[in-house]
């Protein structure tokens, strides 16, 4: 892990715990496809319980309970897909429903996993702009999130990453419209290859699903997600409640489970 998001990580993991959530009013939305999406069997899913909360997943959540944090993200979807079938729509409403209350609303947007099996990576970019485009139009606050790692390793043990190109074309996205980026990508890919294949496998959904994640796997990038978006918001406040221990793991590299 670089040296400069470490330090970021270290300061959010130093940070007072917040009981009750006082600062501005705030909503997320999560875009994306399954390695984002809301499980909704034990087991199942993505990052996103882990960063909203979900009974299936303990309710653990790495944002405070009084926070909306509604889980657009669909799985298959790539960013044709998801607008075609409906699903952006779906989203758009909710982020309209939020931003109507008076609430900062910040939607996330992953996608890569999907897309990169059909087109190059310059057209999911241009949907990507399209969508951070929209975004700000209706109120809201696009942060573009690059693809969670799959954790399937080469005989060296690092990571065989096939999502790179796809993650790059999201960082340029977020250079040419100026929004937030969180390299969930890179920060994955340190992780996992930090850990080992063992460790790294026993966050899969299936012992063969390398791609999903089981309960530990979205407690984990749940709050490594949080974690890169407190670091990527100095000095604002956001909902999101610290857990030392489990950033001390990810920062350094120690498997949790
Ligand atoms: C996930 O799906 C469950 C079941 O449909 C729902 O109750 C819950 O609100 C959803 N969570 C999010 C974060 O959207
Ligand atoms: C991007 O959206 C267009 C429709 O506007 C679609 O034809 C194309 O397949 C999409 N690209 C990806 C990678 O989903
Ligand atoms: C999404 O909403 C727009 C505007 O209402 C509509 O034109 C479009 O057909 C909808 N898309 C889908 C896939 O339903
Ligand atoms: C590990 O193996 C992969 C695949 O063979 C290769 O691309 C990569 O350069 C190797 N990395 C190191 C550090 O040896
Ligand atoms: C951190 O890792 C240690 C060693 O694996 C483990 O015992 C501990 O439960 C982990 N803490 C959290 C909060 O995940
Ligand atoms: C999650 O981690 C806990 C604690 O190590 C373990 O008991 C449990 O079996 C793990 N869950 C899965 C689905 O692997």
């Amino acid at each position: 892990m670089p040296r400069r998001l470490r330090a970021f990580l270290c300061l959010v993991a130093t940070a007072v715990p917040i009981l009750a959530w006082t600062g501005p009013l705030t909503s997320f939305v999560l875009v994306g496809d399954s390695t984002a999406a809301n499980g909704t069997t034990p087991n199942s899913g993505g990052w996103g319980n882990g960063f909203c909360g979900s009974a299936l997943t303990g309710n653990i959540a790495s944002i405070t309970p009084d926070t909306p944090c509604i889980n657009t993200a669909h799985n298959g979807a790539t960013t044709g897909s998801f607008v075609a079938g409906g699903f952006w729509n779906i989203s758009l409403a909710a982020i309209e429903g939020e931003v109507a209350k008076h609430r900062r609303t910040f939607v996330t947007i992953q996608f890569g996993h999907n897309d990169q099996k059909i087109a190059p990576p310059e057209s999911m970019a241009a949907n990507l702009t399209s969508m951070v485009q929209q975004i700000r139009a209706i109120g809201a606050e696009p942060i573009l999130v690059t693809s969670l790692t799959r954790r399937t390793s080469n005989a060296n043990g690092t990571v065989a990453d096939t999502l790179g190109p796809w993650a790059d074309a999201t960082i340029s996205v977020a250079q040419q419209q100026k929004t937030h980026l969180l390299d969930l990508h890179k920060a994955s890919i340190a992780y996992i290859e930090a850990i080992g294949p063992d460790a790294a496998h026993r966050l899969n959904r299936l012992p063969d699903d390398y791609t999903h994640l089981n309960v530990n796997g979205t407690t984990v990038f749940g709050r490594m997600v949080a974690d890169l978006m407190s670091a990527s918001f100095p000095g604002h406040q956001l909902p999101i409640v610290p857990n030392p221990p489990l950033t001390f793991n990810i920062t350094h590299g120690i498997p949790s489970f």
